[in-house]
């Protein structure tokens, strides 16, 4: 029996987005987009603004563009607002990134980005240590700190007038913490914040603030954040959409690829060593391993998932898999990845694949981010609290409802999202089954 579709409400009035975070993605992100809404550029990578979807058998010819057939915000009514313990406007923090050029791409648009300045953050050293600045709310409790979130993100809608907010983490990399009986329900929740707790990291934090303030919230980064049985419990009483973890960028963009095909061929794989040189404050926060273990958790679980190797351990039972990032700022955000993949073929004989991409992290991730954005608001203006399985399309490591393994492949992500699309908007699901053009001859 199939899900009665929602009804969805218009995407009238203006859309706040706070990004928590203002470094290389975020100033990305929003310099890109104000450069869009003038004709300045194009929001390549974007499904939402590029991307068409089919509807309705081959033959019918209806292909309209996404933006066109889900009823999005638009990027004239995009507001924002960020947090950031650099005190750096949009301008001063996209120029030091350094990822778009001045003269071509942020000259035009330097008035608006230079309105757009960092609040102070709820920042612990503890919890990114590569980082020492200034803008952050202090030494204050993990309670004050939750209600100065709560106090920002209200005043952020009065001052700017905006109808809804989305948040977004593009923070730094948190340290690596499990989730513990701290995280189980809101009542030890609650006790572990007025404990100050160290199991409670400031991006839990920003996301109580978020569900607590009906705002959905989508995590870029791998630390835990919102993915955690409490909060995960709590959007879901409370209707708010949630979604994570870890922008699927760069390598896992290509594993996600690579891997799916060789197991639809039965291709045996032994080993897969990814590295990569990377030069922004991201790396030299990755620099540190507390930090970098978060990192890695979340790209060694890829292979796992797709590959299933308890249903077939002839082929992927012995499979050795590394992940390496190595700080080297000479490279900035262009960061090189490179991949040796070596997998066996008919009669166990072995083959090799080399991936050399050099990629830019920052270009790679702004379109996921404003997608995530946009279809936050979508999904929270179609009641869907909780978990959004459907935006496991942008994440490296999919947050799925417990005992649920997350759906890594690329090209199955992209199917989910668009069939979500199509049963929001009360279409018929398109299968490829296709034995409709075959049947009525
Ligand atoms: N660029 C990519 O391709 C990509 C892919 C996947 C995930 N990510 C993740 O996205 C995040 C952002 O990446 P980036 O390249 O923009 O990094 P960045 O270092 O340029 O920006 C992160 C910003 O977050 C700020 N910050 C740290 N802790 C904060 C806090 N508690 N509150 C508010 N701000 C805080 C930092 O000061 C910094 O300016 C990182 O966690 C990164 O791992 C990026």
């Amino acid at each position: 029996m199939s899900t009665p579709s929602p009804t969805v409400a218009p995407a009238t009035g203006r859309l706040g987005v706070l990004t928590v975070g203002l470094g290389a993605v975020a100033s990305t992100l929003i310099a890109g987009v104000e450069l869009a809404k003038r004709g300045l550029g194009a929001p390549i990578g974007s499904l939402a603004q590029m991307d068409t979807i089919r509807l309705g058998k081959r033959t019918d010819n209806r292909n309209p563009m996404i933006k066109d057939f889900v009823p999005l915000a638009r990027l004239e009514d995009i507001v924002w607002g960020a947090w950031d313990p650099f005190p750096d406007d949009a301008y001063v923090a996209a120029t030091r990134a350094g990822v778009l050029e001045s003269g071509k791409h942020l000259e035009a648009i330097s008035d608006t980005l230079r309105e757009i300045r960092p609040m102070k953050a709820a920042f612990e050293r503890n919890y990114v240590k590569n980082i020492d600045a200034e803008n952050i709310m202090g030494k204050i409790s993990k309670r004050e700190m939750l209600n100065a979130i709560r106090a920002d993100i209200n005043k952020f809608r009065d001052e700017k007038k905006v109808d809804r907010v989305v948040m977004i983490w593009c923070a730094s990399t948190e340290i690596f913490i499990e989730p513990g009986p701290q995280h189980q329900n809101l009542e030890a929740f609650e006790k572990a914040i007025d404990a100050n707790d160290p199991m409670i990291a400031p991006s839990m934090l920003y996301a109580y603030a978020a569900i607590l303030e009906g705002v959905p919230f989508a995590n870029g980064a791998p630390n835990l954040a919102v993915d955690t049985p409490v909060l995960r419990q709590l959007a879901t009483e409370r209707k708010v959409a949630i979604s994570g973890k870890d922008f699927k960028t760069g390598q896992t963009l290509m594993k996600t690829v690579l891997a799916p095909m060789l197991k639809a061929r039965v291709l045996g794989l032994s080993g897969w060593y990814s590295t990569n040189i990377l030069g922004n404050r991201d790396g030299e926060v990755l620099d540190d391993p507390d930090n970098f273990k978060t990192k890695e958790e979340s790209k060694l679980g890829v292979l796992e998932d797709i590959l299933q190797p308890s249903l077939f351990p002839e082929l992927y039972g012995n499979v050795y898999h590394s992940v390496k990032i190595n700080y080297y700022p000479p490279r900035g955000d262009n960061k090189e990845g490179w991949d040796n993949i070596d997998i066996f073929g008919w009669l166990g004989y072995p083959m090799q694949i080399k991936v050399n991409f050099l990629c830019r992290d920052s270009i790679l991730a702004a379109p996921l981010a404003l997608d995530l954005v946009l279809f936050m608001d979508l999904a929270q203006r179609a009641g869907l609290g909780g978990i959004q399985e459907w935006l496991s399309f942008y994440y490296k490591s999919p947050q799925v409802a417990p005992g649920l393994h997350p759906e890594h492949d690329l090209f199955v992500q992209l199917a989910k999202l668009k069939n979500t699309l199509r049963w929001m908007m009360n279409e018929d699901q398109i299968t490829h089954l296709g034995r409709e053009y075959y049947d009525e001859a």
